[in-house]
Parts: C-alpha cells; sequence; structure tokens
C-alpha cells in the first residue's frame, strides 16, 4: 500500500457564518456580508505606498516578460470576474489576456504553450469543466494558478500555485460575495504582476488606494437600498430584460443578466451597448425595462446614445452610475460612488443583486435554492 503524506489545512469558518442570522435568506446575508468579505480578501495583500504581497507567489520580472499570453478560465459567475482584470493586465502589464469560459476551453484545443500563464477561477473549486480545463493547461505545460474561496479545493490541489478569496462560505446558490471578492484579488493579481514589471507605477498606486476603499463605499450602497426595492416590485411583471454597458460595465451587465434569471426565472439578456442595435433592439416595445451601468467616463456619453435609443422606443431604465447623465432623464438612477473603472464592478454590482433579489423576493420563489441549478456543477 502507496503511504500518502498531507500536510493538515486550518479553515477559519465557524459554525455562524453558515447559518441565516438576522436576514430571510441566505443571498441576503452573503449580499450584506461582501464589505467584511473584501476586507478578508484585502487582508494585509495591500497596504498604502507599499508593494502588493502575495507570499503564494513567486514570479520574477524575467518570467512574467517571458509570459506570451494570459488565460482566464472559469464558468458562470466566476468567468464574470474574469472578464475585469483584462484592462489591468492587457492595459497597464501589456500581456495579451484571453478570458475563456471552461467548457469552451477545453474543448477547442486552445493555443496554450509553456509560456503561457493559465488562470483558474472557482468559488467552490470542483467544478467539472473548471477541474478538466485546469488539467488540460497543465498537459501543454502552462504554469497554472488556481483561484478560490475553498480551502484543499480540487483546483487548488491540481494548480502551481493557489490564492484564496478568503470570503467565507457561499450558501446562496446565486453568487454575490465570491464574485466581488474574485474582482478584488484577480485586480490585486493583476497589480502584483504591474509591480514585478516595474510599469505604471502611478496608476497602481491610486489602484491600491481605491481597492482599500471598496468596503465602506460598499457599505454606502447598502445602507439605503429603497429605490431598488421599489423598482423590483414594478419590474417582478415583466417577463423580458436587457442590461447594456461598455467596456468594463458589460461584464457587470452580463453578471447582473444572470443574477436575474437565476432568481427570479425573468428572461435576461446582457449586451454590449454598441452591439445593441445589432439585433436586440428589435426586442425593444414599449414598457420593457432596459438595465444601464455606466462608470467609465470615456465611453458614458455613447452608452447613453444607447439608453436614448431604447427610450424613444418606450423602454423602462434603471441606471446604476457614478457619472455625469447629461440631463438625460432616467426612470431610476442609482447613484454608486466615484471609483476607477478599473475595478468598478465591486460596486455596480450590488444594486443588480439586490434588484434581482427583491424581484425574486416579490415573485415569491426560493431565492437560494433556484429550480434546475446546484450551487457547483460537479457534472460535465
Ligand atoms: C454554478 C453556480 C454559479 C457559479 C458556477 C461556477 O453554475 O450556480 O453560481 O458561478 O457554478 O461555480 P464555481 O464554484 O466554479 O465558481
Amino acid at each position: 500500500m502507496k503511504k500518502i503524506e498531507k500536510t493538515p489545512k486550518n479553515i477559519t469558518w465557524d459554525m455562524s457564518s453558515a447559518e441565516k442570522g438576522e436576514y430571510d435568506d441566505f443571498m441576503l446575508k452573503e449580499i450584506y456580508e461582501q464589505p467584511k468579505a473584501i476586507r478578508e480578501t484585502i487582508g494585509a495583500r495591500v497596504a498604502k505606498g507599499q508593494k502588493v504581497v502575495l507570499d503564494e507567489l513567486d514570479f520574477t520580472k524575467e518570467y512574467l516578460q517571458s509570459v506570451d499570453r494570459i488565460y482566464i478560465v472559469a464558468c458562470g459567475t466566476a468567468m464574470h470576474a474574469g472578464l475585469t482584470v483584462r484592462k489591468i493586465l492587457e492595459g497597464f502589464c501589456k500581456i495579451q489576456t484571453e478570458i475563456d469560459i471552461a467548457s469552451e476551453f477545453r474543448y477547442r484545443d486552445p493555443l496554450v504553450t509553456k509560456n503561457s500563464l493559465c488562470i483558474f477561477i472557482s468559488q467552490s473549486g470542483e467544478t467539472a469543466d473548471t477541474i478538466a480545463a485546469l488539467k488540460l493547461a497543465k498537459s501543454k505545460g502552462a504554469k497554472t494558478i488556481a483561484i478560490s474561496n475553498v480551502i484543499g479545493s480540487s483546483i487548488t490541489n491540481e494548480a502551481d500555485y493557489s490564492l484564496y478569496t478568503h470570503a467565507g462560505p457561499e450558501i446562496a446558490v446565486a453568487s454575490t460575495k465570491a464574485y466581488t471578492s474574485q474582482i478584488v484579488l484577480l485586480a490585486i493579481l493583476g497589480i502584483y504582476f504591474a509591480e514585478v514589471l516595474g510599469v505604471a507605477e502611478k496608476e497602481v498606486e491610486k489602484l491600491k488606494e481605491e481597492l482599500l476603499s471598496v468596503p465602506t463605499k460598499i457599505e454606502e450602497i447598502l445602507k439605503d437600498t429603497s429605490k431598488i426595492k421599489k423598482f423590483a416590485l414594478n419590474m417582478s411583471k415583466e417577463t423580458n430584460a436587457f442590461y447594456i454597458g461598455r467596456g468594463i460595465d458589460s461584464s457587470v451587465a452580463m453578471e447582473g443578466a444572470l443574477k436575474l434569471k437565476e432568481i427570479s426565472y425573468i428572461h435576461s439578456e446582457s449586451y454590449s451597448a454598441g452591439e445593441l442595435k445589432h439585433g436586440a433592439i428589435a426586442l425593444i416595445e414599449n414598457g420593457v425595462t432596459v438595465v444601464g451601468i455606466m462608470t467609465d467616463p470615456d465611453l458614458t456619453h455613447k452608452t447613453i446614445s444607447n439608453l436614448q435609443e431604447v427610450i424613444t422606443r418606450g423602454a423602462k431604465t434603471f441606471i446604476v452610475t457614478n457619472q455625469d447623465l447629461e440631463n438625460v432623464t432616467f426612470d431610476e438612477v442609482i447613484r454608486i460612488a466615484p471609483i476607477s473603472p478599473y475595478i468598478s464592478p465591486v460596486l455596480s454590482v450590488i444594486p443588480l443583486q439586490l434588484l434581482a433579489y427583491y424581484i425574486s423576493k416579490e415573485k415569491g420563489l426560493d431565492v437560494d435554492k433556484p429550480r434546475n441549478l446546484a450551487k457547483s456543477v460537479t457534472v460535465e
């Protein structure tokens, strides 16, 4: 018999983190836990005026300069989190970055080489397609990093390096705090790469300060949710909704639309705002809800003009923004604090999570256990 040596791993989760406490549902509890979860993700990794500390990694400038491409691979919400870091990796680090769905990546014979760096994101660390994608990347000789919330999960056992989000247990099927903590950890990773490469010093320093401000800014949004709740009551009668944004806002549109369909069973689609006129605008008619997200000053005026096109066709608009709206009138505007468009989904997603939550409650659905869905998809 072969003896296997294993090092024990400590998990700091306590019983209360697996109970609803004062909340009606785990999802609501987990939405409200986001400031705490993100403080845990940041932990001692980021401090003002100091280089990011990621003891788990030992990358050199020479190694990062030799990376031909970064692949970020995941499923569902974790894939949406992956989309957010491309702006840092390409904009600051100048490393070409591809984000892929695990079930596509594993079957498309990707051009992964031994100079590729492949990052796999999975809250549970047990998603079958993500594990298979990781094994494929390893078989092609790439270096692999796992990002997970669960200590000792399968992807962390398989990968060369593991980084944990430390968001605490996420029980509701619809992911909330895992998503925002993944975005924060990916941004920290991107900053680490930029610092090792010695690039974009000023921008990176500013981004660190912005990251440290995120938990307080989420608390601000959570203080008064009445406008979101009110809009949700009307929207609960709808059968279709569209979510639009540009750049990083288009990735949060994807996550917002996913939250809505997962727990409210309302058909929802996300579009990069510029793509609307290539098809979806045909579906806009009187009373259809269009959710617009605008956090990037370079792109806001473009999205506003797309929103004007849907308003002309009778759409109802729900806007999440921290931008100047140029005197256009929308049905509801949820203002979030100013934040760098490199990480803005950590704030802009909060009203979208709450919108889906309140609609699901209004419809009397099981928020935590939506039909046909599983928290962790361990089969193909
Ligand atoms: C399921 C869950 C989603 C999750 C996805 C990926 O579909 O319902 O909430 O985003 O799996 O899960 P993972 O654990 O790999 O992040």
